[in-house]
């Protein structure tokens, strides 16, 4: 793994190992939509890391950077592996981290660019970023979409990190959602029931570790830091606040604040289109007075501006994760033979291939990956192949479910949690309170009993196609 000290770091690592090509300078891109529809552009066609300067409005080098993982190849160097590691040994690749992962917790040190541009009291502005408004229905200019924001329990000195959405609101004012359960809500509660505001930081423009540390599910009282210190092997670099809450010294940007209770203060956020490619929420929600802001010469925004989930380069590692976590999760739940899991539409529907060892085995693989969905989560299509099958291969997964699978037999209706953004909870059930929804598994094995007899399948094998694009390399592009 390597230890990116920062965003720039993991920038010059991209264009190092992959080309100059795989980082596009764009100059002169509105930060009113058009930087946002580039990018959408961009990552339907898998193309570039983006990096946009010279923001009409703005001075030269105050950057916004897109794009930054949503490839394989791009997570593969974001991990320290070889750029062309095939898509699923990046998933294995990562369980393997996580199994050995040893959390390294950060070593504060006395001082670090970030501190490069310090605007207090009434130089405190945050309109002076160029942050995009990246859909057209948004209802604010989102400084936050890749962003952590760090609070520090009173109690134990915790420190939590988390990825929620952050709005600019005014100069001096920031809007946060967090869903209810999330845990740096638990922590400024904790502030409220003492009368006091709770501090925040929000840090604008990580290297990917922290970026994806900032984004898993961690136990409370487990910080995302140490996390992401064992996952690169080195600790996160990290000035210490007078809120007492580190942030990283090497960040683009740091928003330092506070947050009051709701009844105190809130302001109306959202909508925001959102990672199921649809604006649900808006409501009154809570808001970071900002105190300072910390910022490097030429600051960069980090941007993930969520776009309809089947966009392939869209986002950064959470379909990788969360693969990686459910194979995890069927190993230990006893499933034997799992050859891969890979995620389609972020985590909506997951694949998982086994090598079938007796008739049960598909569906036992089936519950078990369902088992592993989380309280709120959206995973709704669980479908489980046989080994032959690339799970990898969008298509692939899709002969399986057509020429596989017997309808009447082979799929499987069940009712589980879902989340509050899930566009088809109807208003009548999410009045009610009743946030459930359908998930769907899916058998696309052939049948155990006559596996053998199974009609052989047309496709040349790996090995022969190998050795025949070898054979016409020169004469067809194969
Ligand atoms: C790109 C991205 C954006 C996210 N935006 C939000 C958000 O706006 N609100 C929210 O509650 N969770 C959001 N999440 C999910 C949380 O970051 C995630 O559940 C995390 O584990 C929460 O941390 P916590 O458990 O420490 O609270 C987002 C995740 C990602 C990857």
């Amino acid at each position: 793994m390597t230890a990116f000290r920062d965003l720039r770091h993991y920038v010059d690592n991209l264009t190092a190992r992959l080309g100059q090509d795989e980082v596009k300078v764009v100059r002169g891109a509105d930060w009113d939509l058009e930087i946002g529809c580039i990018t959408e552009l961009g990552a339907e066609a898998e193309g570039p890391a983006l990096m946009f300067d010279d923001i009409p409005g703005y001075p030269s080098g105050f950057r916004v950077f897109t794009n930054f993982m949503g490839t394989p190849a791009r997570t593969a160097v974001a991990l320290g592996l070889p750029p062309d590691t095939p898509k699923l040994d990046i998933v294995r690749a990562w369980q393997g981290m996580s199994r050995r992962l040893e959390p390294t917790p950060p070593v504060e040190v006395a001082t670090g660019p970030v501190l490069e541009n310090v605007l207090e009291d009434d130089k405190v502005d945050l309109t002076a970023f160029p942050t995009p408004r990246w859909h057209d229905g948004d209802g604010g200019r989102y400084i936050g979409t890749a962003c952590m924001v760090l609070a520090r329990d009173p109690d134990t000195g915790w420190v939590n990190a988390g990825t929620y959405r952050a709005c600019v609101q005014g100069r001096d004012r920031l809007s946060l959602w967090m869903l209810g359960n999330r845990h740096a809500r638990a922590i400024a509660t904790k502030y409220w029931q003492r009368g006091k505001p709770c501090p925040i930081a929000v840090v604008v423009g990580q290297d990917p570790i922290l970026s994806t540390a900032a984004a898993m599910a961690a136990p409370a009282g487990v910080s995302e830091y140490d996390l992401a210190g064992g996952l690169r092997g080195a600790p996160v670099e990290v000035l210490r606040l007078a809120s007492g809450i580190p942030v990283p010294a090497h960040a683009e940007i740091v928003i330092e604040g506070e947050m009051p209770p709701l009844d105190e203060e809130s302001v109306l956020e959202g909508p925001f289109g959102e990672w199921t490619g649809y604006y649900t929420h808006s409501g009154q929600e809570t808001v970071v007075r900002v105190r300072r802001i910390l910022h490097r010469d030429d600051p960069i925004i980090l941007g993930a501006p969520p776009m309809i989930p089947t966009v392939p380069a869209g986002d950064q590692a959470v379909p990788l994760y969360s693969a990686s976590v459910t194979w995890e999760h069927l190993e230990s739940s006893g499933v034997q033979n799992v050859r891969g899991v890979w995620a389609y539409a972020r985590q909506l529907m997951m694949v998982v291939s086994i090598e079938q060892t007796g008739a049960g085995d598909a569906m036992h693989a089936l519950l078990a990956a369902a088992g592993r969905k989380r309280s709120g989560g959206m995973e709704r299509y669980f479908v489980v192949v046989d080994e032959d099958i690339d799970i990898t291969d969008i298509n692939h997964v899709l002969w399986a479910i057509f020429t596989r699978v017997d309808p009447g037999r082979s799929v499987h209706l069940l009712r589980t949690p879902t989340t509050a953004i899930d566009p088809r909870l109807s208003p009548e059930r999410r009045a009610a309170g009743d946030m459930t929804m359908g998930i769907v598994l899916i058998d696309a094995c052939k049948p155990f009993a006559w596996k053998d007899q199974y009609p052989r399948a047309n496709r040349f094998s790996d090995a022969y196609r190998t050795e025949i694009r070898e054979r016409w390399r020169a004469a067809l592009p194969l």
